[in-house]
């Protein structure tokens, strides 16, 4: 029997996080803790919020004395911290926000956890899940390990770095039972329609343009979410306390080639003639501190934990269009706010 605290469990990764270990795991209790900000949608969770393994908690990160609180009640063992403020365009308008939820919420919940368990760190694990942004930006060649240096340019991967920090400074000044993953993009289904993929979907729907920073040269790695949720499973159960995994898909694509990718897929999917939609690409300012390059070296992880993505680039992207033009009415409903009523009606608060 483990209870396990997820944070962020409403949001992208932390609903298919949470989806995977309450139907894998029916011996656990998952307790997800999420203060529903834009992010955070329980309509995320609709298939499996009636799950007898399964507790969702409505709470700030920051709160000090609600966190303590809940660890109590759900004799916490295990925290899977995700909750942040996780767009880089949000966090250059308002960079407070994200210090306040990435370093000072991680700061509370590492807090939490120590008074908690109280020296007893016996089968106790504080997962945090971080981001390649951290590690700064590549050229033409190499891949971020998890030796390179911190080199963090935005104000949301300064904070996530600075989580990190306050992570490992937990495990080396108290003893705390820690580890960390560092990720690269994700994509799939859930994802809320301000990060590019979504975003781009909904636009060539609507016939929106396009608006794509600077050149479009800038380069990610890919990583279908189901796939990184996996690897924190693998993670979780197999990684070794104390150490730092890199999970990403060898999956590079400029922006303007993966954007043609999408076109084509959304075109073909919606019965339009294939590359239709091409003349929606629109060239705008570029973002202010754009990292050029991403790239993961995720071969500690496959050489000690076995794990490897499951699905190839173009199935990953396919099965993801077809998500979004299935559920429309969840694009709907996130971008007009209708979940928040949505919670109110099912918790009656
Ligand atoms: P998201 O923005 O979709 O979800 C974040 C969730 O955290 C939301 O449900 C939101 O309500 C919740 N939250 C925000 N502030 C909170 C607070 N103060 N208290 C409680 N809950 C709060 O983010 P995501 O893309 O799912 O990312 C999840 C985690 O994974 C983040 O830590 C992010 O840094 C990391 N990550 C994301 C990616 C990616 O490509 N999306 C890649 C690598 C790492
Ligand atoms: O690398 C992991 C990170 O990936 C995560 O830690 C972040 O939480 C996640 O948001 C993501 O950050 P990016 O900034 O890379 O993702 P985003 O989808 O915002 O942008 C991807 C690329 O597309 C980036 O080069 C900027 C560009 N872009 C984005 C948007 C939203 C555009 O050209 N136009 C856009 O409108």
């Amino acid at each position: 029997m483990k209870n396990i605290l997820v944070t962020g469990g409403a949001g992208f990764i932390g609903s298919h996080l949470v989806r995977l270990l309450v139907t894998t795991y029916p011996e656990y209790h998952i307790v997800n803790m999420d203060v529903l900000t834009y992010a955070g949608n329980l309509e995320n969770l609709k298939d499996i919020e009636d799950k007898a393994n399964y507790t969702f908690v409505k709470c700030d990160i920051c709160d000090v004395k609600k966190v303590a609180k809940i660890f109590e009640e759900y004799t916490i063992d295990s925290v899977i911290h995700l909750a942040a403020e996780s767009h880089v365009d949000r966090s250059i308008e308002d960079p407070f926000s994200f210090a306040q939820t990435n370093v000072m919420g991680t700061l509370t919940l590492l807090q939490s956890a120590k008074a908690y368990w109280n020296g007893n760190f016996s089968n106790k694990l504080f997962y945090h899940v971080s981001t390649d942004e951290v590690y700064g930006s590549l050229g033409e060649e190499g891949f971020f390990t998890e030796e390179t240096a911190y080199d963090p340019h935005s104000p949301y991967s300064a904070s996530k770095a600075s989580s990190d920090h306050f992570v490992r400074a937990y495990a080396d000044t108290y003893g705390l039972p820690i580890v960390i993953s560092n990720c690269s993009n994700n994509y799939g289904s859930y994802q809320f329609p301000e990060k590019l993929i979504p975003l781009f979907i909904n636009n060539i729907v609507n016939n929106k343009p396009l608006p794509i920073y600077g050149k479009g040269e800038n380069v990610r790695d890919w990583l279908f979410v189901n796939d990184h949720v996996r690897a924190i499973d693998v993670i979780f159960h197999k990684g070794k306390i104390g150490d730092t995994y890199n999970i990403g898909g060898f999956n590079e694509w400029k922006n303007i080639d993966l954007i043609k990718v999408l076109i084509k897929t959304v075109d073909r999917l919606l019965g339009r003639k294939e590359g239709a939609s091409d003349a929606l690409i629109t060239y705008v300012t570029d973002r202010a501190g754009h990292d050029v390059r991403y790239a993961i070296d995720s071969s500690k992880l496959k050489n000690e934990l076995g794990w490897q993505p499951s699905l190839q680039f173009e199935e990953g992207i396919e099965k993801t269009v077809a998500w979004y033009l299935e559920n429309q009415e969840w694009m709907e409903n996130v971008t007009s706010g209708d979940y928040q009523n949505y919670y109110t009606n099912m918790y009656q608060t």
